[in-house]
């Protein structure tokens, strides 16, 4: 059955490869990125029938209701699954003591309230497909936002803004599960592993292909009684 997927921050990286995946199963992709003819990658992709590039910066509010409304356009039918990845590091030099508070307010403005922005703006088309059909939304978070985790993980608290923002991130997620439940939506947090990209550096061990085939795959067997965890690409359950 061919699905009709929206990724955020498709321009590279984890969306980029989103976005080369899904297309290859022959679903309907909308490639949303801040400046889409700036990527080489996603240009390649983009043939107007199947895969579609759209403009969007996630924390701009108006650029939301422009990227809305061009999806709308394309998608009269409405959206089966939305993957909110767009995100950014802020300092990986800060710490809890020394991380100031633009840092913060950077990090949190794309890691959260830009998700709940998009979420909330794209939620009619998700309500569109109607009560019968189960409609998804991944919200990309991180090993470094679980604190029953991060002891062993990261106890110095190194780039704490972002565990801080995607701990953020999770409540977000959890809260709108909760809320959507009944309206058959599954709604969780992913943990991508650590991947090869401008933000994971060379030094991960696990590679862009791999992660998004195991987080495809995760998606396309979602129960209901998952909605509201916190997943990693691999299909473990991880705990908050
Ligand atoms: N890589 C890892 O090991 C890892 C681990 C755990 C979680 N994650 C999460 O996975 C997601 C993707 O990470 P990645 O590794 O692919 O990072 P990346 O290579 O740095 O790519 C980040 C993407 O997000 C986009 N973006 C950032 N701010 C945006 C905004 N305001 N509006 C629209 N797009 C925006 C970027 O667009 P531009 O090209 O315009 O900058 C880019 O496409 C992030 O949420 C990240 O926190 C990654």
């Amino acid at each position: 059955m061919s699905l009709t997927y929206i990724v955020t921050g498709a321009s590279r990286g984890l969306g980029l490869e989103f976005v080369t995946q899904i297309a290859a199963k022959g679903h309907t992709v909308f490639a949303l990125a801040r400046n889409p003819s700036a990527s080489e990658g996603l240009q390649k992709l983009v043939d107007n029938k199947k895969v579609f590039a759209v403009q969007l910066d996630t924390t701009d509010e108006k650029s939301i209701k422009n990227a809305v409304e061009e999806v709308s356009k394309n998608a009269p039918q409405g959206v089966d699954v939305l993957i909110n990845n767009a995100g950014i590091s802020g300092d990986r030099g800060g710490n809890i003591r020394k991380t100031d508070d633009e840092d913060y307010i950077n990090v949190f403005t794309t890691n959260v309230v830009a998700v709940a922005s998009v979420t909330n703006a794209f939620l009619p088309l998700l309500r569109q497909r109607g009560q019968d059909h189960t409609k998804k939304i991944l919200n990309m978070s991180s090993i470094l936002a679980s604190i029953s985790q991060i002891n062993t993980i990261n106890p110095t608290g190194k780039a704490s803004a972002y565990s801080v923002s995607k701990a953020a991130l999770n409540m977000l997620t959890k809260l709108t599960s909760n809320q959507l439940a009944s309206e058959n939506f599954i709604v969780y947090a992913s943990h991508p592993g650590w991947v090869k990209t401008d933000m994971g550096g060379d030094d991960a061990p696990v590679e862009k292909k791999d992660s998004i085939a195991g987080m495809l795959k995760v998606i396309e067997n979602l129960t209901p009684e998952q909605n509201g965890s916190f997943i990693d690409y691999q299909g473990n359950q991880l705990p908050w």
